[in-house]
């Protein structure tokens, strides 16, 4: 590190050990940035002091009373700015409790850049602000399902105003990062796997933030597809697949919605670091896409001083853990390595933005959000996005005055920690549980029991392998009758030396600590203790107890780890799980029924290097003989058996991290317990809450309706049952393919994902998606574009579709009409979705891409005729050899339809 860079660290250290002091005793030199905004209850102190919020007056207008465009304003503070002013601006200046800052410049009249993350709600980290308590929103996943641009302004405009009344001016949202894959532990911060989609919604999602003082942050660019080996990963594509899939969100907001701020990821980019790569930051989206506002590096995401500002970066993130500009850039300016024009540049960027979305001239409040009012808007939100997958002999919507009893099952539809971990996760101003909400529903005359069927969902999910082996067959160390888990012995040395820094029982063991074990970063029911952050580096544990053996047969144990990890079984060492990386070791032993084997596990883990904050991570999993039924599934089992109806809420865990979900399988065994209840009671609804894809075979044909309602937000309840008991028809449509398995997907291969020496192969090219499975001729579970509702629909015979040439550039304007008739007997909304077929290209086009949609509502009986326009983009392709859009002449088959699979009319049009 230079010396510059070490006094700039030393700086900001001390700020932090002013601020933190008594409370908090990591070093600034080993906390990481997003521990570092995380307070414990303890260090939540009321002594903290504000945050720096520095707010001044416009400048003045000139005299002729003419107000000044942005960018002159912006051109007449230039002037007044000295180069280390436009470096100190460039380079953000302070990650700390509080959030992440720019200090503003007093003597200037430049307010503070003031930053929150979502994009699923506003993330607020300052413990001075209302609690730290914002709307939890659907996650974009959900949004994407509700296909709705008004839905999409709606959340755009909330967070916004929830940005704002919380005292930030920058939204680090939306995520415009394409779902590449079904297991992607990030998709539910995506739109989605088509760019036409996100287009259509990010487009007003942007518009919605900025109509507030507030600026808005596409993320992530680009080709930020997976979180296994994010930091690392070089993801290759072609520059055909980059302009027609994942740049395409980006442009549209860049077009349509005057996006001021894009964030470059961590990932690299053919090669290069995306925030030192001048062609994706200079030549395609500043000088391709047109892009006029600022570039600034995800949260250590740019590795240099030099190579990054000449790549164009504009905006060095606050809290980046080295930091490679301040003085080190001014230096590189005066060396000549960097030109004044470049700085200027950047400081022209982001001073046009803060001007044209009126942040000097609205300087941000602290007013209470009024959280009842936002929670409708979220939980309308919530219902739209809701996909029926399946409804068979109308089993929805339930009939509350015909039935006794419900049975609610799950492992946390008592709480309403379905959500998205990492740095998108909100703190919910309140909560509504799916329990709750059928309660509430159905009122006193049905009788509502619940019963969890298996162990809290938690990080520890996100491993690889079979799932944990349940609470209820362990016992702890000296553990009567009725007490589960295991005895856990915690160090934070990795030698288990000395004393043990704590001892307690854990249920199960599925330990994922690290950045997922952050304070405020975990979405985790509240059923499971939290580990003290001291054990989310070094350390080592061991797990003693016994394990009871509820049915005699083959069983698989396993153990998932990262480290070293041993298990013994009575005192023989039978799995040894050597490994740097997430590993997976399996032994069959055969055992008999009532039988109690000793079990010791024994793990450690060294520090993770470099940028990695892997803690340590252990499962261990049982594969068992199909008739061994863990009692808390049985308990479960016996509720459903006397109710009308059981309802299972399913859930999964997913954050941004390290890794992404190597199985689609629902973790800690509930397909197991989906299976069970549904042989006790044929009338189980599955109600899905999931960021990204699940596989369903094994129990799917075994329950009649299933219901995909994503990660709803802090209305979840509400909406949940809403959907179940019909005062809301579901309308929410897929928008990623769920498919039959992990291995029958497009990007099956292991150099696409997670790659092969450091590299992921997007050799998938524009085939991504339903694309892909069609072009591949796999059949997926549930196609892109599927979703049922209570009515049905009739795509009357009259498709048409037009195309014609207009306006001196002779744009092509291409169009479908058709009628659409409610057909059933309660009103709906359908979304009609157009799909362009195969160009006359000489290059591979896909078999069907989305070219328009439309969401309409429709009372029962009655018919509307539509008219959806059609993006000229999917009559296009990207000609890397000219360089440019081509649209080829002839005739392209138009396919009208419910679903990219289910194609009601077809019809063709010739472009000329
Ligand atoms: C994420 C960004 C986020 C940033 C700040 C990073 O880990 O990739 O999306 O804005 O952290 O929290």
């Amino acid at each position: 590190m230079t010396t510059s860079a070490k006094s700039r660290l030393l700086t900001v250290a001390l700020i932090i050990a002013i601020i933190i002091t008594p409370f908090h005793s990591v070093s600034a030199e080993t906390a990481h940035p997003w521990e570092n905004r995380a307070p414990s209850a303890q260090e939540n102190s009321k002594s903290l002091p504000e945050p720096a919020q520095k707010r001044t007056e416009s400048l003045p207008a000139p005299a002729s009373g003419e107000p000044l465009s942005a960018q002159e304003r912006s051109e007449s503070l230039l002037e007044k700015m000295s180069l280390e002013q436009k470096v100190q601006l460039a380079t953000g200046n302070l990650n700390n409790y509080y959030g992440f800052f720019n200090e503003g410049m007093d003597d200037l009249g430049i307010p503070a850049l003031t930053m929150a993350d979502g994009p699923a709600g506003i993330r607020i980290a300052n413990p001075n602000i209302q609690d730290q308590k914002a709307t939890a929103l659907p996650a974009p996943i959900a949004l994407a399902a509700t296909w709705d641009v008004d839905a999409a302004k709606n959340y755009g405009e909330l967070l916004g105003n929830e940005a704002f009344n919380t005292t930030h001016n920058v939204a680090l949202a939306p995520g415009l990062d394409i779902a590449r894959f079904p297991w992607g532990e990030r998709n539910f911060e995506s739109l989605g796997e088509d760019p036409l989609l996100q287009s259509e919604l990010a487009v007003p999602y942007v518009n919605g933030i900025q109509s507030y003082p507030v600026m808005a942050t596409a993320k992530h660019w680009i080709l930020n597809n997976q979180e296994t080996d994010r930091f690392t990963i070089n993801s290759k594509a072609s520059e055909r697949a980059l302009h027609e899939v994942y740049a395409r969100p980006f442009a549209e907001t860049i077009e349509h919605a005057d996006l001021s701020s894009v964030m470059c990821s961590f990932n690299e980019v053919n090669g290069e670091h995306a925030c030192e790569n001048g062609d994706v930051l200079t030549d395609l989206l500043k000088d391709r896409l047109d892009f006029d506002g600022f570039v600034m590096s995800d949260y250590g995401a740019n590795h240099t001083t030099v190579e990054s500002a000449i790549a164009g970066l504009d905006f060095e993130a606050p809290g980046d853990p080295d930091g490679y500009w301040g003085d080190d850039l001014l230096t590189a300016v005066k060396e000549g390595k960097v030109s004044e024009a470049r700085i200027d540049d950047m400081a022209d960027r982001i001073l046009t933005e803060m001007f044209s979305k009126g942040l000097f001239d609205n300087p941000t409040v602290n007013n209470k959000i009024p959280a009842k009012e936002h929670g409708k808007i979220a939980r309308k939100i919530a219902e739209q996005s809701m996909v029926l997958m399946k409804n068979e002999d109308k089993a929805l919507p339930l009939d509350k005055n015909k039935m006794d009893s419900i049975a609610v099952i799950g492992p946390d539809a008592d709480n309403a920690s379905a959500a998205g971990g990492g740095s998108s996760l909100v703190n919910p101003t309140y909560t509504v549980s799916p329990l709750e909400g059928i309660k509430n529903e159905v009122g006193e005359n049905v009788d509502v029991t619940y019963a969890p069927g298996t162990d809290p969902i938690s990080a520890g999910d996100v491993l690889p392998g079979p799932s944990a082996v349940p609470s209820t067959l362990l016992r702890p160390v000296d553990g009567g009758e009725n007490e589960h888990g295991l005895t856990a012995e915690y160090w934070t040395n990795i030698n288990r030396e000395g004393e043990p820094s704590l001892v307690r029982t854990d249920n199960q063991l599925n330990l994922n600590l690290g950045f997922y074990n952050y304070e405020g970063l975990n979405a985790q029911s509240p059923k499971l203790e939290k580990l003290p952050g001291k054990f989310n580096s070094e350390m080592s544990a061991r797990w003693t107890g016994q394990f009871t053996v509820p049915e005699s047969g083959e069983y698989t144990l396993s153990l998932s780890s990262r480290g070293s990890g041993k298990l013994y079984i009575d005192d023989k060492l039978v799995i040894d799980n050597q490994s740097k990386k997430l590993a997976t070791s399996k032994k069959a032993l055969s055992f008999v029924e009532g039988e109690q084997h000793d079990i010791r596990i024994e793990y450690s883990t060294g520090k993770a290097g470099g940028r990695q904050d892997f803690g340590g991570m252990i499962r261990f999993g049982w594969e068992p003989p199909k008739e061994a039924v863990d009692p808390k599934i049985q308990k479960a089992v016996e509720k459903a058996e006397k109710s009308d109806v059981a309802v299972v809420v399913t859930h999964t865990y997913d954050s941004e991290g390290y890794v992404d979900t190597s199985t689609l399988d629902l973790p800690n065994n509930q397909d197991q317990l989906i299976n069970e209840v549904s042989k006790a009671n044929p009338n189980t609804i599955v109600v899905q809450m999931s960021g990204r894809a699940v596989q369903m075979n094994t129990w799917q044909d075994n329950v009649p309706a299933i219901v995909q309602a994503w990660f709803p937000g802090q209305e979840q309840g509400n909406a949940i049952s809403n959907v179940l008991f019909g005062d809301v028809n579901p309308s929410g449509k897929l928008p990623m393919t769920f498919p039959v398995d992990e291995d029958s997907t497009p990007v099956s291969n292991e150099n696409q994902f997670p790659g092969v020496d450091g590299v992921s192969d997007y050799s998938e090219g524009v085939f991504v998606g339903y694309k892909g499975y069609e072009e591949k001729g796999i059949e997926p579970a549930y196609a892109f574009g599927h979703g049922l509702s209570y009515t049905s629909f009739d795509y009357r015979n009259n498709v048409k579709a037009k195309a014609k040439r207009k306006g001196k550039n002779k744009d092509l304007e291409t169009t479908v009409s058709l009628n659409l008739r409610n057909t059933g007997d309660v009103s709906g909304s359908e979304v009609v979705q157009v799909y362009a077929g195969k160009l006359p290209a000489n290059v591979e086009t896909p078999s069907k891409q989305l070219a328009g949609f439309k969401k309409v509502e429709l009372k029962p009986g009655k018919q509307q005729h539509l008219k959806i326009e059609l993006d000229p983009k999917a009559f296009s392709y990207w000609d890397a050899g000219k360089d440019k859009w081509v649209t080829p002449s002839g005739e392209v088959p138009i396919y009208v339809g419910s679903s990219s699979n289910d194609i009601r009319q077809e019809t063709s049009v010739t472009i000329k």
